[in-house]
């Protein structure tokens, strides 16, 4: 059975009340129920924190034996050079994913500091970003 791990990053555990005309009202348990029911032959495990080195530890903890990451960072993707490193680090792919559209907002959102170290980029179709990525990495041999 394949193991994919989810990473939320900071602020994404207020999902369905954050925010909601930019990034839904539905809360992210809500949503990841029904993931996992939609593939039930995958593992999906799932971790979130507002702390970055919180996030890196995850990175290393999963990142040697599972099949895939995927990983919305938040605001953490401007800036992390840090979680760069963390991605480069490990073996598994990683996918950035992003709720909304970065590139369709602030300039400052335009940058992505871990871009360049993941697999591949997500980004603007709400929660079902996260399903996108999953099939991206199921896809991928
Ligand atoms: C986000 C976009 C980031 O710019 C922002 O800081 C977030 C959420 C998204 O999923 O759209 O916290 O990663």
């Amino acid at each position: 059975m394949k193991k994919i791990q989810i990473i939320n990053g900071p602020n994404l555990n207020l999902l369905g009340r954050r925010e909601p005309g930019v990034y839904g009202a539905r809360p992210f348990d809500d949503y990841l129920a029904d993931l996992r029911r939609r593939y039930p032959d995958v593992r999906i495990e799932y971790f979130q924190s507002n702390v970055e080195g919180e996030l890196i530890n995850c990175i290393h903890e999963v990142g040697f034996d599972c099949d895939g990451i995927i990983l919305n960072a938040g605001a953490y993707t401007h800036t992390s050079i840090a979680l760069q490193d963390a991605i480069r680090a490990v073996p598994a792919p990683v996918v950035e994913v992003h709720i909304s559209n970065v590139h369709a907002r602030e300039e400052y959102r335009h940058v992505s500091m871990i871009a360049c170290a993941c697999r591949g980029v997500i980004c603007g179709f709400g929660l079902d970003s996260y399903r996108l990525a999953l099939e991206g990495l199921l896809g991928w041999d």
